[in-house]
């Protein structure tokens, strides 16, 4: 068997400055258990932009998952096989014994006994199948050798050029570096928003109000981007086949709805689009490729049609959104006085899971978003907004926060994040902002 480990501590970059480093495959050993360790080695800086060197270590990293896949696959396959092959030992035996029988003495086999033996030889048949595959196993492994023996000699390079190195710091910089790594993974790697910076300006393009986005769903390779433009009784969604045709406006198709939506609180989540429909508590799941409504279903209670939107109004009432852990709908009710609600949906059917009551008076909020199953809420829309206010599902607890961000065109009519790219997507006054997001987290060591 081959595990990729990839183990972990605490990472806070203040606390670890470290210099620039390229990416490493740094070694590949055997423990205890025979399992077979790689070891990726991040750079310390620059990790998360899309510099060449960070793809070229997402490729390596990806090669090293392909090749535990591939070897788990063929432990199980190998397993399975095995155990069939046992079965058939006793049943190849027998044939041997009458082969051998009827060769010692010919006269023997008569017809029974030879219809015995073609019976035998008839249910050993399907072991052809199995070592077939041995024969294309077998291909595979040493390709895979192939590629292990690749790997170490990047590795073998890397030890050279860190000579330099004592073995204790090279080892501490690879306990940073391969947390690090896992933070740009973005797969374990969750924690408390401590800072949102680096507001870049992708376009300015559509009216004051909006809503744009891209796929929230993790895994996903899906690059497209969905523009849609207003928060009244808007049909047209636009499809952009990348951000930078986005960016340039080229290369869209268009979607239209069959309902009109309300607000800009939708979310595109594994391929589909939820949204509002216009006028009602009826959230809407409309699936891309096949132009299609799959489910709708009313959001029980929910305020609706401007009556209890974000600061903003708007027709903000009902707020889509996804994070690491799912589909969420943040939204208020009467019986809840108008403080924000917070439910997790079921994506498939639109059902409510669970229901947290924050508390936080929803018209007091200039918009809210969901990071790791916590809900931050900003407290103005306009210039000099903060992120004010958090509620942790978790724990079912609060805290008030005080995290600035720069609100460069003065009117944010949408903020959502996207875990998989770690950024959050705004609308600010017909500008449309990505914003970076600094998460405090703890990676739990993995596989020990
Ligand atoms: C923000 O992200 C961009 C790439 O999207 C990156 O170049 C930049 O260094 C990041 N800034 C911070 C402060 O992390
Ligand atoms: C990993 O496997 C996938 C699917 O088989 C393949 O598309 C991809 O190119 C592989 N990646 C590398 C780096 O070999
Ligand atoms: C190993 O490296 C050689 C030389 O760079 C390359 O030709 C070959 O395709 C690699 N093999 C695998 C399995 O990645
Ligand atoms: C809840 O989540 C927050 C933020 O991710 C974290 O700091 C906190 O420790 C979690 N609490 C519990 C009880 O898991
Ligand atoms: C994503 O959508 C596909 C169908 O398009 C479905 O089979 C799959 O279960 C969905 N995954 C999640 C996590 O919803
Ligand atoms: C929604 O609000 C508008 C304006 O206040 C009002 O004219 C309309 O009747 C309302 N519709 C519903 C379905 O509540």
């Amino acid at each position: 068997m081959f595990t990729a480990r990839i183990s972990g501590e605490l990472w806070q970059h203040a606390i670890y400055p470290s210099p620039e480093e390229g990416w490493q495959i740094y070694s590949s050993a055997q423990d205890a258990d025979g399992k077979c360790i790689c070891t990726v080695v991040a750079p310390a800086q620059n990790m998360c932009n899309r510099d060449p060197r960070s793809r070229q270590l997402r490729q390596l990293m990806e090669k090293v998952q392909n090749i535990t896949q591939s070897m788990e696959l063929l432990d199980l396959r190998t397993n399975r096989d095995l155990q069939y092959v046992r079965n058939t030992e006793s049943l190849m035996k027998a044939v041997d014994v009458k082969l051998k029988t009827a060769s010692d003495n010919p006269r023997s086999l008569n017809p029974r006994s030879l219809q015995e033996l073609k019976d035998k030889v008839t249910q050993l048949l399907p072991l052809l199948p199995v070592l077939e595959q041995y024969k294309t196993d077998a291909r595979q492994i040493s390709r895979v050798r192939e590629e292990v023996r690749n790997l170490s000699l990047v590795l073998m390079a890397i030890q050279e050029e860190m000579g330099a190195y004592d073995y204790e710091e090279l080892r501490h910089r690879v306990l940073l570096l391969e947390t690090r790594l896992h933070s740009c993974m973005q797969k374990l790697g969750c924690g408390k928003l401590t800072g949102v910076s680096n507001p870049i300006t992708i376009r300015a393009s559509g009216s004051r109000f909006g809503s744009w986005m891209t796929d929230t769903m993790i895994p996903s390779s899906d690059n497209r981007v969905w523009s849609m433009d207003g928060y009244f009784k808007g049909r047209r969604v636009l499809e952009y086949r990348t951000l930078n045709d986005f960016m340039k406006g080229q290369n869209f198709v268009q979607h239209l709805l069959p309902h009109p939506w309300a607000g800009t609180g939708h979310v595109v989540y594994n391929g589909s689009l939820y949204y509002n429909k216009y006028q009602s508590n009826i959230i809407i799941k409309y699936h891309f490729r096949s132009r299609s409504v799959l489910v709708q279903r009313s959001l029980s209670g929910a305020g609706y049609n401007n009556t209890f939107p974000y600061s903003w109004g708007g027709s903000s009432d009902i707020d889509l959104m996804a994070d690491e852990n799912g589909l969420w709908a943040v939204y208020t009710t009467i019986p809840n006085a108008g403080n924000i609600v917070i439910s997790r949906l079921e994506p498939q059917s639109l059902e409510v899971l669970q229901t947290w009551d924050t508390g936080f008076p929803k018209r007091s909020a200039g918009e809210s978003f969901m990071i790791c199953s916590t809900l931050y809420v900003t407290n103005s829309h306009l210039a000099g907004a903060k992120i004010y206010f958090a509620y942790y599902t978790n724990s079912s607890s609060y805290e008030y926060t005080d995290i600035p961000f720069h609100n460069q065109y003065s009117h944010i009519s949408m903020m959502d994040y996207n875990p998989r790219e770690r950024v959050l997507y705004t609308w600010n006054n017909g500008h449309q902002v990505l914003y970076n997001v600094t998460l405090f987290q703890v990676i739990k060591t993995a596989g020990d």
